[in-house]
């Protein structure tokens, strides 16, 4: 019997246009010797798609149900969140500030690029950390106010429990999704940061009552002080607004940071080879700053034979920053087909 949807009771905008693809990828799987599947959230209609434009459904009903004429949030000039955000607030008639944590580079590309093109206002505050950049955010959306707007303020990541409520349904997507093709999963790696996809995901296996793995690669661990502890608060946040008698514990979460390498945005082990095999084998996109550390933990835990298939590979989408000159360099010089092209 395929599985029932979980109760939703927050209002939602419709900025997909259609449920997200589950898959088999045959090839990854015969070459790591695990089943898996990703769940395709790069796919979708709003802003190029990507798990934030789903946290956004719920986010943004919200915002106009209080009247809002603004979004602020803030991120860095890779964020797929702040592209999300803008192209979400054109989608939705409001106006859009983000406050990037980032000089001016010589040519906007990636999602800067995008995130100018959804007409969003851009602040370029240089290079300050994640806690100034929240405090500098803070006083933009003031002046916005003083100006006259209705500012809702997104916080970074669009980490909500409200993202993270639309999380725990997606859980239960995916599953009657798989379900319709006569599979399962027992294990979910996804790339993780502001922590409302894993806290969602957690919540929603919870809800169904599985045991079922989910493992959250963290990409960027200083965007919190206290990363487990923040990922805890959006899942009984979530849990809070979407009425559900459940107590999320700490023990009931699972995040590494061993596929982070050297921070956020920067190389890790595994991120280059990841890349190019689901490129390769599948067809398949995944970027070095987001969704490549996460594939990297999928091939390498199945070589280790650490993980338990079939594997939900939940693609939370943002190519985008392949598009930099300086990511894209960095990732030719390790795979040495796209090395000979001397791009
Ligand atoms: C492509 C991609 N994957 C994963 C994440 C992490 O999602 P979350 O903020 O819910 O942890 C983000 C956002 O930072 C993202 O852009």
């Amino acid at each position: 019997m395929a599985a029932p949807d979980i109760a939703f009771p927050l209002p939602t905008i419709d900025l997909r246009g259609f449920v997200s693809p589950v898959q088999l990828l045959p090839r990854l799987s015969e070459e790591i010797g695990l089943e898996v599947w990703a769940k395709r959230d790069d796919v979708g209609s709003v802003g190029l798609a990507g798990n934030k434009v789903r946290k956004l459904e719920t986010e943004l009903a919200h915002a106009l149900s209080l009247g809002a004429t603004h979004i602020v949030t803030e991120g860095s000039r890779h964020s797929n969140a702040t592209r999300a955000a803008a192209a979400a607030a054109a989608a939705a008639g409001l106006r859009c500030t983000l406050v990037l944590c980032h000089d001016e580079p010589q040519e906007p590309v990636g999602n800067l690029l995008l995130d100018a093109l959804f007409g969003a206002d851009l602040r370029l505050v240089g290079d300050v950390s994640w806690i100034e950049l929240a405090e500098l955010t803070r006083k933009v959306a003031e002046e916005l106010e003083a100006a006259g707007e209705r500012v809702y303020r997104l916080p970074i990541g669009s980490a909500t429990g409200r993202g993270a409520a639309s999380f725990a349904r997606a859980y239960a997507e995916a599953e009657r999704q798989m379900a319709s093709q006569g599979a399962t999963f027992r294990s979910i790696v996804h790339a993780s940061s502001a922590g409302s996809t894993h806290a969602g995901l957690t919540l929603g296996r919870m809800l169904r009552g599985q045991d079922t793995r989910i493992i959250g690669v963290v990409v960027a661990p200083e965007v919190y002080e206290d990363v487990p502890g923040n990922y805890l608060r959006l899942a009984n946040a979530a849990a809070e607004h979407i009425a559900a008698h459940i107590k999320v514990r700490l023990e009931d979460m699972e995040i590494t940071d061993r596929y982070l390498g050297e921070g956020y945005g920067l190389p890790a082990p595994g991120v280059n080879e990841a890349i190019d095999l689901f490129a390769r084998l599948e067809g398949i996109v995944v970027d070095p700053v987001y969704t490549a550390k996460a594939a990297a933990a999928v091939i390498d835990m199945a070589r280790r034979a650490e993980l338990e298939g079939p594997v939900l590979f939940w693609h939370t989408g943002g190519y985008h920053a392949l598009f930099d000159p300086a990511m894209a360099a960095r990732v030719f010089a390790d795979t040495p087909r796209l090395n000979a092209l001397q791009l």
